[in-house]
């Protein structure tokens, strides 16, 4: 499924690289993709994922502060 659909991202490809880049927040996420944000469409769902991933990876947090 597309997570963001400017830059045509899939929530799996996001999940991955924001977990493979440690990425803190969404900004982090997207760079790890190399994409930026444009219509900010997924912005919340994308907020909701790093979320997700912070609580079932809480060494993700520590690594990255
Ligand atoms: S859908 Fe992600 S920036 Fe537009």
């Amino acid at each position: 499924m597309y997570l963001c659909i400017c830059n045509a991202l899939k929530d799996r490809e996001f999940k991955a690289a924001a977990q493979t880049a440690g990425a803190r927040d969404v900004v982090g996420a997207f760079k790890a993709c190399n994409a930026r944000p444009k219509c900010g469409r997924c912005l919340e769902d994308a907020a909701a994922m790093i979320l997700g991933l912070k609580e079932s990876h809480p060494a993700m947090v520590e690594a990255a502060e």
